[in-house]
Formats: structure tokens, C-alpha cells, sequence
């Protein structure tokens, strides 16, 4: 376990709600960074595992936890890589694919964030919303740790044969490849939405 970051609490334990002007500090002005800036190191393996515990902790309708989680790292990353660069390799547009692996290879870090939706009383939909949570959260969260982190999807989450090299089943969808490491340069702010513009009151 990572210095500083609490245990999980036991189940039923009180948790006095208190502000946190902190975190809201954080979450004002945080910022993704660059996938191809990030690199070594990244987050050990004690952090990788608080970062996944904290990531787990998202509002999950029916307590399904309907996501799991694949650790890119190493000799795996770039075996799945190597996989990847081999089905782009024979795609009329392969130029374009292999260039967007490099968000994929140049980070020391990922985790793919999986969404399995099973059918029942919970929507497919706030199953899906979940598992977009623990993606959001897992940035955060290695935000907050101080390393770089971006949540990207690209082709090979969507692609047949690609999903295939994951192992993903049929009610399996990529959530978000969540790339970590070291930022090479601070980000910038980038534009941001017209919040005003974009809400309304009701009123009957
Ligand atoms: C579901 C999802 C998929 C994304 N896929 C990509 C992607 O494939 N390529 C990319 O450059 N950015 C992608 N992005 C956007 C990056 O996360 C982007 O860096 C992010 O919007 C930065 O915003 P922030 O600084 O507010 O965190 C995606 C975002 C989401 C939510």
C-alpha cells in the first residue's frame, strides 16, 4: 500500500462526510496529459494496485461490478503491441493504425478498463456508465499521485481482431485504455465548454 492513501474501509464502517477543499482544488484544474509524453517510471506495483482499488470505488447500480481490468506493462504491453502492429501492418490504411500504437508503446503504464454488461435489471446502459466512471476515477487518481495520465480508445478498442487479442467476450467493450507515467512537459489548458450555455433551470 502506497504512504498516505488509506485502506479500503471495513464493510459497514462509519464514513463522516467532510468537505475536502483539496480534491476540489485538484479536480479545478486538472489536466490529461499527452499519451506520447509519458514516460518512465510509472506507478509501482503497490500504487497500481491503490490506483485500481480507488478506481473500483464508483457507483456501480446492482453492485454488478460490470468492468475488469487488464494491466499493459512491460513485456505483456509490448507483446499486445506486436500483436497489434501485425494486424495494422495488413490494413489497406495501415500507416495510419501503426502510427496511433505509438500512444500505446511510449507510456510505461496502461490499463485497459473493460465494461461486461449482463443482462438482467440493470440497464446495459448504467452498466456502461460505470464502468466510464472507474475509467474517469483511475485518471484521477494517478493525476493525484502526481504521474500523467490519459484515457484514450483508439482502433484497436473497436476492431474485430483486435478485441479478439484482448480476450474480450461478447458482452465485453473496451471502457478505456488509461495510459500512465511521468509527464515530459506540464499540459496546457485546452478549451473548455460553456458551462452556462449548456444548462438550463427546470421550472414546470
Ligand atoms: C471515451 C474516451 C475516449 C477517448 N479516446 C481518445 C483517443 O482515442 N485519442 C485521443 O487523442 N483522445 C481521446 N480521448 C480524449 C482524451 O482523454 C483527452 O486527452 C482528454 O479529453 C483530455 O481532457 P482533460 O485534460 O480534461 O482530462 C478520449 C476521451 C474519452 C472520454
Amino acid at each position: 500500500m502506497t504512504d498516505g492513501i488509506p485502506q479500503t474501509p471495513a464493510f459497514g464502517e462509519a464514513l463522516p462526510l467532510a468537505p475536502a477543499p483539496d480534491v476540489l482544488a485538484f479536480l479545478a484544474r486538472r489536466r490529461s496529459a499527452s499519451a506520447l509524453g509519458l514516460r518512465a517510471p510509472g506507478p509501482t506495483a503497490a500504487e497500481l494496485s491503490d490506483l485500481l482499488r480507488i478506481a473500483a470505488r464508483v457507483p456501480d447500480h446492482g453492485k454488478l461490478a460490470p468492468w475488469r481490468f487488464v494491466i499493459l506493462e512491460g513485456a505483456g504491453k509490448d507483446a499486445y503491441a506486436a500483436r497489434l502492429e501485425a494486424l495494422a501492418a495488413a490494413r489497406p490504411d495501415a500507416t495510419k493504425l501503426l502510427a496511433k500504437l505509438g500512444k500505446l508503446r511510449t507510456p510505461p503504464l496502461g490499463v485497459a478498463v473493460i465494461s461486461r454488461t449482463t443482462a438482467g435489471d440493470i440497464p446495459a446502459w448504467e452498466q456502461l456508465l460505470s464502468a466510464g466512471a472507474v475509467c474517469t476515477t483511475l485518471t484521477y487518481a494517478a493525476l493525484a499521485m502526481g504521474y500523467g495520465a490519459n484515457w484514450i480508445t483508439d482502433w484497436y478498442a473497436y476492431d474485430a481482431q483486435a478485441r479478439a487479442v484482448l480476450g474480450l467476450a461478447e458482452n465485453e467493450q473496451v471502457a478505456g485504455f488509461v495510459f500512465m507515467g511521468t509527464a515530459t512537459e506540464a499540459p496546457q489548458e485546452r478549451v473548455r465548454p460553456d458551462v452556462a450555455a449548456l444548462t438550463t433551470r427546470f421550472e414546470g
